[in-house]
C-alpha cells in the first residue's frame, strides 16, 4: 500500500506532536510512530520547563540566554539559544492556555523553582526559572498536546516502526514504515519529512531513557549521508535510581535535596563550595564518581545517597510524588523517612542530526539545506544545548523547535511537489528485512546490545581518555561485524519485538561508534566530554562543532565554526 501525506512527522514526543498542532487544518499530516503516543519519552520528563516568567522572583530573558550559553559550556550557538528563550514566556502560557495544569504559587501564577545552573544576574545567584507540574512536568505536556492532536483529528500511524527514508536525488521523498501489528510494510509518499525521533540513551546499560530511545531516526541521517553534530556531547544525570536508572529529578536538590556519602558527609561542599547540589550536571556527576571510586559510595557500592528526610512529607507529596513513589515501589523505600540510593544514569544527548534555526536539515559544514527533510528535538542539533543542557531547557527546546519546523515545513511546501514512489522502492527495504529473518547465523541481539552497552559505560561515559576510546571504537567495530551474522528466531508477523530491536540494535552501533569517534577527536574536556588525558577546555583549538559523516572509507570527522553573537567563553567556576 502507498500513502500520501503533504507533511509526515515521525515520532510523537513533544517536538512532534508541537510541529503536527501547528500544521493541524491547513495542510494534510501523519504521525508515524513505534509506540503509542502518550507512551513516548518526552512523558519521562520531570522536573520542568524553563521561562523567565519572574512569578516567584525578578527573572530576565537575557539571563537565561547567559546562564544557557555558560552551561553550553560556550558551544552553543547563540543566535539559536537568544531565540529560545526570548520565546520561552510565549510558550508556557501557550501550553497554559491549551490546558497544561501547571502547579501555581498561593496567588495563583504558575509556579517556579529552582535548577541547576539556573540564576539571576549573570551568575550571581540562583533563580527560580523551571515552571512545572509536580514532577511530573513532561507527562502532563505530552498528554496535552496529544488531545489537541485528537482534537485536529491529526493522522496517527501508532505502532508503526520508520525503517528507511526515500531521497529522490537530493530531495528527501518518502519513508518505508512497518506495521509492528500486522509485520506489513508501507509506503509514504511526502513532501516534508521531520524527523522527531528523539535521542539514543539505550546505547548506555545504565540510562533513565525509555526503550524507545534508541535513535534510530539520528542513525537513518547518518546513512543517508547526512553528518551528526556533537555526539561526543552525552548528558549523565546525577541521580539515576539505583540500580534501575530510572530518573529522580533534580527538582529534588531544587527543593533542598542534599547528596551524601557513605560518611554522611555532605560531599558537594568540596566539589561546588558555593552551588553545591545544583552545580553543572557533568560536576556533580563526576563527584559522584569519584566518591564512588574512591570508596566513599555506600556500603563500598557504586551509589550514594540523596537525602531529601528533612523536606517533610508535605513538601514531598505535593512536589516530588512521582520520585517517591519511584522509591517506594521499585526500592521499598520510603524517601520521607529513608535517604534514596542514586547513581549517574545516562540522560541525553546534546549533538545529532544539524538543522538551522527553522529545523531544516543541513547536509555539510557550509549550512547546505537537505530538501525536505526536517529535524527537531533531542535527535535534532540546532545547536542550543551545546557540550552540556541545562535542566528543564529541553521540554523548551522540543516545544520551541518543533513548532517552528511545522511553520517552516508549512512554509517550503510551495517549493515541494510529490514525488511519485512506486514498489521498486520497498525493495531494498524488503530484502534488508528478509535477510534479517532468513539468516543462517548464531550471533543473539541481546547478548550483542550487552556487550554495546557495557562498552559505552566503560569507555565512553563520564570519564574518558585516549586508550580506552581506541579500545571502545575496535570493540563495538568488533560488534557490527558480529551483528551481520545475527539471527532473529521469530519469525511470526505480529509485533516482533525481536525484529524490530535487532534493526534498532544496528541504528545503535553505528551512533556508538560515533560517539566514541567524536569523543576521541576532541582532545580537551569541555561540558559533559571529560577527557582524563586533557584535563582542561582548550578553546583556541576546539570551540568548534564536531561533524562525523559516514562515507564509503568509513566515517569521516570534520569542524564548522560555532555561532558566538554576545558571550565570548570564561573561565568554569563552580
Ligand atoms: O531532573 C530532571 O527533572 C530533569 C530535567 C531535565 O533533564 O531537563
Amino acid at each position: 500500500m502507498i500513502l500520501k501525506h503533504d507533511i509526515v512527522i515521525v515520532g510523537s514526543g513533544l517536538a512532534g506532536l508541537r510541529a503536527a498542532v501547528e500544521c493541524a487544518g491547513q495542510v494534510d499530516i501523519a504521525v508515524v510512530s513505534k509506540v503509542l503516543p502518550t507512551r513516548s519519552h518526552s512523558g519521562a520528563a520531570q522536573g520542568g520547563i524553563t521561562a523567565s516568567l519572574g512569578n516567584e522572583e525578578e527573572d530576565r530573558w537575557d539571563w537565561h540566554f547567559f546562564d544557557t550559553v555558560k552551561g553550553s559550556d560556550y558551544l552553543g550557538d547563540q543566535d539559536a539559544i537568544e531565540m529560545m528563550v526570548k520565546d520561552a514566556p510565549r510558550v508556557i502560557y501557550e501550553l497554559e492556555h491549551m490546558g497544561v495544569p501547571f502547579s501555581r504559587t498561593p496567588d495563583g501564577k504558575i509556579a517556579q523553582r529552582n535548577f541547576g545552573g539556573h540564576t539571576r544576574d549573570f551568575g550571581k545567584r540562583p533563580v527560580k526559572r523551571a515552571c512545572y507540574a509536580a514532577d511530573r512536568t513532561g507527562r502532563v505536556i505530552l498528554d496535552t498536546l496529544y488531545d489537541q492532536c485528537l482534537r485536529h483529528h491529526i493522522t496517527f500511524y501508532s505502532e508503526h516502526y520508520l525503517l528507511s527514508l526515500i531521497f529522490d536525488k537530493e530531495r528527501c521523498v518518502g519513508m518505508v514504515i512497518y506495521n509492528l501489528s500486522t509485520g506489513e510494510l508501507h509506503l509514504i509518499q511526502a513532501r516534508a519529512i521531520l524527523l522527531a525521533t528523539g535521542g539514543c540513551g539505550r546505547i548506555y546499560r545504565t540510562t533513565s531513557n525509555g526503550f524507545a530511545s534508541t535513535g534510530d531516526g539520528i542513525s537513518l541521517a547518518l546513512r543517508s549521508g547526512i553528518p551528526l553534530e556533537d555526539m561526543e556531547f552525552i548528558q549523565f544525570h546525577p541521580t539515576g535510581l539505583f540500580p534501575l536508572g530510572i530518573l529522580v529529578s533534580e527538582a529534588a536538590r531544587g527543593e533542598g535535596g542534599i547528596l551524601r556519602n557513605r560518611m554522611g558527609e555532605r560531599f558537594m561542599e568540596r566539589y561546588a563550595p558555593t552551588v553545591r547540589e545544583l552545580a553543572a550536571r557533568d560536576v556533580v556527576s563526576r563527584a559522584i564518581l569519584t566518591e564512588v571510586r574512591e570508596g566513599r559510595g555506600i556500603g563500598g557500592k557504586d551509589y550514594i545517597h540523596l537525602d531529601l528526610t528533612h523536606l517533610g512529607e508535605e513538601i514531598i507529596q505535593k512536589r516530588l510524588w512521582e520520585i517517591a513513589s519511584f522509591a517506594r515501589t521499585f526500592l521499598g523505600i520510603d524517601p520521607v523517612f529513608e535517604p534514596i540510593p542514586v547513581q549517574p544514569t545516562c540522560h541525553y544527548l546534546m549533538g545529532g542530526i544539524p538543522t538551522d534555526l527553522d529545523g531544516r536539515v543541513l547536509k555539510d559544514e557550509k549550512g547546505t539545506v537537505a530538501p525536505g527533510l526536517y529535524a527537531a528535538g533531542e535527535c535534532a542539533c540546532v545547536s542550543v544545548h551545546g557540550a552540556n543542557r541545562l535542566g528543564c531547557n529541553s521540554l523548551l527546546d522540543l516545544l520551541v523547535f518543533g513548532r517552528r519546523s511545522g511553520q517552516a515545513m508549512k512554509q517550503d511546501l510551495l517549493h515541494y511537489e510529490f514525488s511519485p514512489l512506486s514498489e521498486k522502492h520497498l525493495k531494498p527495504t524488503a530484502r534488508a528485512i528478509e535477510e534479517l529473518l532468513t539468516c543462517a547465523g548464531r550471533e543473539k541481539s541481546d547478548i550483542i546490545r550487552q556487550s554495546m552497552q557495557s562498552i559505552m559505560m566503560d569507555y565512553g561515559s563520564v570519564f574518558r581518555d585516549a586508550e580506552g576510546l581506541k579500545k571502545g571504537i575496535e570493540e563495538i567495530r568488533n560488534l557490527k561485524e558480529r551483528y551481520r551474522k545475527i539471527k532473529v528466531s521469530n519469525s511470526l508477523k505480529a509485533f516482533n519485538y525481536e525484529l524490530m530491536e535487532t534493526i534498532e540494535l544496528g541504528h545503535q552501533l553505528d551512533l556508538a561508534e560515533v560517539i566514541l569517534l567524536s569523543a576521541l577527536e576532541r582532545k580537551e574536556s569541555r561540558g559533559a566530554h571529560w577527557r582524563k588525558d586533557f584535563p582542561h577546555r582548550a578553546d583556541q583549538d576546539y570551540l568548534k562543532h564536531t561533524l562525523v559523516l559516514q562515507t564509503s572509507k568509513g566515517l569521516e570527522v570534520k569542524y564548522k565554526p560555532v555561532k558566538i553573537t554576545q558571550f565570548h567563553p570564561e573561565a568554569r567556576v563552580y
